[in-house]
């Protein structure tokens, strides 16, 4: 039976970084930042959803998470490494990952991850991930430091 996290559908593999044979490649990373379900509406010209729709719903997870992090206003100043693995459907259950893998001064890197459970099962596949850069700003919109991470926590 599968457990919480595994992926059902067996090889995960395209991003040419992760393997099928690799446990962290058939598992999300992070925490669940953000689940919606991808609508009709979100759909391209062949019947997919917008790659730019999952990117939004990414940037939306990564705000969550920065803001949590900075403890306040932040802004996405930069994406590295967007790669849409597979396409997403009508009526699949997107889940975004978020992780905080560095910071800077004023600057944050947080990995996302954003799988699809495919429509009616219990079937999951990373779909597209990125690294995204957020900087912590004040209520002028200017950067300011990131503040100390809470204890036991890292970056
Ligand atoms: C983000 C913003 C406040 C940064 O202002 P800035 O004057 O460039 O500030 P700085 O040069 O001091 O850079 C601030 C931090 O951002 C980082 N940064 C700036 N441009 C970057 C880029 N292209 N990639 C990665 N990091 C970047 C810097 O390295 C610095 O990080 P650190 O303090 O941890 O070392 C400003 O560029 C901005 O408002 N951009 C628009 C953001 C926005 O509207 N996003 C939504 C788009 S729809």
């Amino acid at each position: 039976m599968a457990k919480t996290g595994d992926v059902t559908t067996g090889e995960v593999k395209t991003d040419g970084v992760t393997s099928a044979a690799d446990p962290a490649a058939q598992r999300p990373q992070g925490d669940l930042t953000v689940r919606t379900i991808a609508m009709p509406a979100d759909t391209n010209a062949n019947g997919d959803i917008f790659g730019g729709w999952v990117m939004s719903q990414m940037d939306q997870a990564g705000g969550i998470a920065g803001v949590e992090r900075a403890q306040g206003r932040v802004v996405t100043v930069a994406v590295d490494g967007m790669t849409f693995l597979r396409p997403v459907r009508v009526g699949d259950v997107l889940c975004v990952y978020t992780q905080v893998v560095g910071t800077g001064r004023t600057s944050m890197r947080i990995q996302i991850e954003a799988w699809a459970r495919r429509f009616r099962t219990q079937t999951r596949e990373k779909v597209t991930v990125g690294v995204f850069t957020f900087v912590a700003i004040d209520d002028e919109g200017r950067p300011r430091p990131i503040p100390p991470a809470a204890p036991g926590l890292s970056p």
